[in-house]
């Protein structure tokens, strides 16, 4: 968007415009940090997902962000000065909500032209600024209709025009889709990157639904008791997580405690788990003897079979003996949770071809069924801790 408004944050500086800087920030409710001394920066133009499970400190830090709340320590800057004291209408960030807030009484056109006739925008300017807006949301064709006469996703839109109408250099959106059904929100969520692709403007969103997050965000910030766990790129934090935490929070995973036991020779570990089996893994880290630790697994990293592959000659300490627990059929590929004994689960992803029980097909697979589950060492991945909830189907 060219021709951008500013408020009280002033620069001409591209790289800089609709960039975020927090430095240390905190929030406090009486005894409780709801924000917990965050240092994150957000580059001009990037999609950054803020996640994490309820009660985090997720719609906080974006209220410290949008000037609703003051934090009691650390800086804030957007578009590279610091807004200590800016009230939110002069911030150069604008919020959508989850209740999309809209004036019910007057047309979308209305509701979005509210914003610029506010702010003493020249009245001339106003109509091609709201056709501008209307179009990238895709609401032209609807632009009379009054909000009751829009389905949820159209209603969003409008929530969406009515914050882009005011050219901010940052959009916070906190869960924007969270009200709409699943098949929607899938809509909406390539709608959000596609018009985040064309106002090429930095877009924060709040958001505890990890799918949500992988599909739409540049990076990830997932947040856990008000602290940043892990800050990466959607690939980075599925496939490296920084924490067990993390692990088990953004897509499925398998999660063991245990122990080292042994470093060898290729760069592997042996972690001792607390059933007693000792399985190969590898860590991004050194870590000493003896660290409690937990080994992350996808389920898509397992190989299911009948037999023990490492009498077949496979590497040692690369499979584990589990019991069938359930299953769910899921077209292509079936997921099972096994149970590995002392509390210890499993969860893995067969596909249907690849099925243990071969011609007996997918129903053979039964609860109380006895298989192996084998896996690379590179798979297996230590991280630092043990906080490993249970995995769900
Ligand atoms: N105004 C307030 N007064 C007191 N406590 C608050 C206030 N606002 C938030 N909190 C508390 O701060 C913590 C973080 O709240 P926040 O709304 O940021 O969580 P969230 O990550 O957005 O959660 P959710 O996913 O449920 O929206 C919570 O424990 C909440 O109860
Ligand atoms: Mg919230």
């Amino acid at each position: 968007m060219r021709g951008r408004l500013r408020c009280c944050v002033v620069t001409d500086d591209v790289a800089v415009r609709g960039s975020v800087e927090l430095t240390g920030v905190s929030k406090r409710y009486g005894s409780l940090t709801a924000v917990d001394d965050i240092t994150l920066t957000i580059a001009s133009g990037e999609f950054v997902s803020l996640l994490g499970p309820s009660g985090c400190g997720k719609t906080t830090t974006l209220r410290l962000l949008a000037g609703f709340e003051q934090p009691d320590a650390g800086d804030i800057r957007i578009s590279g000065s610091s807004v200590a004291g800016v009230p939110p209408y002069a911030r150069d960030v604008n919020t959508v909500f989850q209740n999309y807030a809209l004036f019910p009484h007057m047309s979308v056109r209305a509701n979005v032209a509210f914003g610029p006739q506010s702010r003493r925008v020249a009245k001339s300017s106003i109509p091609k600024l709201v056709d501008d807006v209307l179009r990238i949301v895709r609401l032209t064709e609807l632009a009379d209709r009054k909000p009751h006469q829009l389905s949820g996703g159209q209603q969003q839109r409008v929530a969406l025009a009515r914050a882009l109408v005011n050219r901010p250099s940052a959009l916070l959106l906190d869960e924007p889709l969270g009200a709409l059904d699943l098949q929607l929100r899938k809509v909406m969520q390539f709608e959000l990157k596609r018009i985040h692709e064309e106002v090429g403007i930095t877009f924060i969103l709040v958001t505890h639904d990890q799918e949500e997050a992988l599909t739409m965000s540049d990076r990830i910030v997932v947040m856990n008791g008000g602290r940043v766990e892990q800050d990466g790129s959607p690939q980075e934090i599925y496939s490296r997580p920084a924490t067990a935490f993390v692990a088990g929070f953004i897509g499925a995973a398998s999660l063991w405690s245990g122990e080292i036991c042994a470093h060898n020779k290729d760069d592997t570990l042996d972690v001792r788990l607390v059933n007693g089996t000792v399985v190969r893994a590898t860590a991004t880290e050194i870590l000493e003897m003896a660290t409690p630790v937990t080994v992350v697994m996808r389920p898509e990293h397992f190989v299911v079979s009948n037999t023990d592959p490492a009498l077949m000659g496979g590497p040692s300490g690369c499979s584990v003996q589990a019991t069938v627990v359930q299953t769910a059929f899921q077209g292509a590929s079936i997921t099972a949770a096994l149970d590995l004994g002392s509390g210890m689960t499993a969860l893995a992803h067969i596909p249907a071809q690849d099925h243990p029980h071969g011609e007996q097909g997918l129903s053979a697979m039964t609860p109380g069924s006895v298989v192996w589950l084998s896996w690379l060492p590179r798979h297996a991945l230590v991280v630092c801790g043990q906080n490993a909830p249970a995995p769900v189907l």
